[in-house]
C-alpha cells in the first residue's frame, strides 16, 4: 500500500524553489484548461517565476506560509496574508486565505484538511475576527470543502487572465 503520511512545515527560504514548481504545477492542474495557452503562460511567469509575486509574498512578514511535505517532497501549501479582496465592510484585521493549494493525487488525503485547520488556528492566533477566501464560482469541489469548514458566501469579485475575466466568489468565516 501506498504511503500517504505527510507533515506540515514552515518553510524556510531555502524551500521556495522547490515550492515554487509545485505551485505552478497545482494551478496548471487545475485551471489550465480554461485559459487559452498564452495567456496562462504569461500569467503563471508573472506568479510563479522566481522573481515573481508568490517570491514576493514568500519575503512579506505579513504574510503566514505551510506546505504539506510527503515523502521528503512538497505536496501542497497555504498561504494566510492581509485581506485583499474586495470584501464590504470586513471586521478590522481580517486575513484572508489567499491560497490552498494540493496536488491532484492527494486530493482527499486529509492534507487540505491539516492546511486549512493551519489557517484557522494561526487567522485565530494573529486575533482576526474573521478569515476570507475568494473562489472561482464553478470550483464546486474547493466550494464543498469551504463549506464544510464552515465558509459562506458573502460577495463576488473578478479574476483577470488574458482576456478572460471570471466571476469569483468572496467567502468568510466568522473566527470570533
Ligand atoms: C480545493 C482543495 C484544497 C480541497 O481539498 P481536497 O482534499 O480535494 O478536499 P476534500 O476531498 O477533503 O473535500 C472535497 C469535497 O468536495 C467533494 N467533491 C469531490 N469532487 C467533487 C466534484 N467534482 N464536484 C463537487 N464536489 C466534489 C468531496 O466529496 C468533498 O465533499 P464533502 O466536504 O462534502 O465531503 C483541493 O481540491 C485543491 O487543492 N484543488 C486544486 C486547487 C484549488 O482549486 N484550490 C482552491 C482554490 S479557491
Amino acid at each position: 500500500m501506498a504511503d500517504t503520511s505527510f507533515s506540515l512545515a514552515s518553510p524556510a527560504l531555502s524551500v521556495l524553489n522547490t515550492l515554487l514548481p509545485v505551485a505552478r504545477r497545482i494551478f496548471t492542474e487545475a485551471f489550465s484548461h480554461l485559459y487559452e495557452r498564452e495567456a496562462f503562460a504569461a500569467f503563471c511567469q508573472q506568479v510563479y517565476a522566481c522573481d515573481g509575486a508568490m517570491s514576493r509574498d514568500f519575503s512579506n512578514p505579513e504574510v503566514d506560509w505551510k506546505v504539506a511535505i510527503a515523502n521528503g517532497e512538497v505536496v501542497g501549501y497555504a498561504k494566510l496574508t492581509p485581506l485583499r479582496a474586495p470584501a464590504v465592510r470586513p471586521a478590522p484585521d481580517s486575513l484572508e486565505l489567499q491560497q490552498i493549494y494540493v496536488l491532484a493525487d492527494w486530493h482527499g488525503s486529509g492534507v487540505a484538511q491539516a492546511l486549512m485547520e493551519w489557517a484557522i488556528t494561526t487567522a485565530r492566533d494573529r486575533g482576526a475576527e474573521e478569515l476570507y477566501l475568494t473562489v472561482f464560482d464553478h470550483n464546486q469541489r474547493a466550494k464543498r470543502f469551504y463549506t464544510r469548514h464552515g465558509f459562506e458566501e458573502v460577495g463576488h469579485c473578478t479574476f483577470v487572465l488574458g482576456e478572460r475575466v471570471d466571476d469569483d466568489r468572496i467567502w468568510r468565516k466568522r473566527l470570533a
